[in-house]
């Protein structure tokens, strides 16, 4: 094993809404053999869970003691973390219009991101991973040396979510996240920025590879011994 081995990685990919994060992450974490986590789809769980309960999310009480209850828990599937409600995986409906509707409002309440936060340590315990969200680089994880900003023109991210079929309206959802005082959407000082407007998911995927090795990774072990261990 090399050196990296004795502590596990973690890679963080944070940006705005359809800035092509997913997408990036998942085939990073894919070439690299990293479990892939998306942290907006456990805030997404959080949101269906309340709205299935009829729970809205201005009712911060309510949704407090909702969430006292409630059991989430973050397990491995497929090489993705995936989030499970009281053993319901709701992964079918993280991106029903309601869920895009309101998650930005359940998002930013502290209590909500405190626990989200928690199933994310949870997520990464023992294992490398490839975590995307909004602020994973700034406070879920600031002691990453391997930090990365996706970005896109606002233009090319609207175009990007109509392709997809949603109903989303990104720019409330983006002045939402960048303006709410706990962990607003931001770029950690000390990331990589990568504008994705003109370039494909593999480039940005390459250029990423290339940074890491610039900051002391050595790839092809990383990626030898992720293999053995899934074998
Ligand atoms: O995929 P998309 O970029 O549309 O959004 P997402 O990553 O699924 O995140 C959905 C929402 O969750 C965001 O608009 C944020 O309000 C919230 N979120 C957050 O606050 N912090 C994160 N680390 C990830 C998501």
């Amino acid at each position: 094993m090399g050196s990296y081995a004795s502590h596990h990685l973690v890679i963080a990919i944070d940006g705005p809404a359809a800035s092509g994060k997913s997408s990036v992450a998942r085939q990073l974490a894919r070439q690299l053999g990293f479990i892939y986590v998306n942290s907006g789809a456990i805030y997404r769980a959080i949101t269906w869970h309340l709205l299935q309960n009829k729970i809205l999310p201005d009712q911060s009480e309510r949704i407090n003691e909702a969430l006292n209850s409630a059991a989430l828990t973050c397990d491995v599937r497929d090489d993705e973390a995936r989030i499970v409600v009281n053993d319901i995986d709701p992964a079918g409906h993280l991106r029903d219009d309601r869920v895009n509707e309101s998650v930005s409002r359940v998002s930013k309440l502290p209590r909500v991101r405190e626990i989200v936060s928690r199933r994310l340590h949870d997520c990464a315990e023992g294992r490398d991973v490839v975590i995307e969200g909004r602020d994973i680089g700034s406070v879920v994880f600031p002691d990453t040396p391997y930090k990365f900003y996706i970005d896109a023109s606002p233009e090319v991210r609207l175009q990007r979510r109509a392709a997809q079929g949603e109903r989303d309206e990104i720019t409330i959802r983006d002045r939402d996240d960048v303006s709410r005082a706990v962990s607003p959407l931001v770029k950690a000082k000390d990331a990589h920025l990568i504008d994705t407007s003109h370039v494909t998911v593999q480039q940005v995927v390459t250029e990423i590879m290339t940074r890491l090795e610039q900051l002391g990774l050595p790839i092809s072990d990383v990626r030898i011994t992720n293999r053995a261990l899934g074998e």
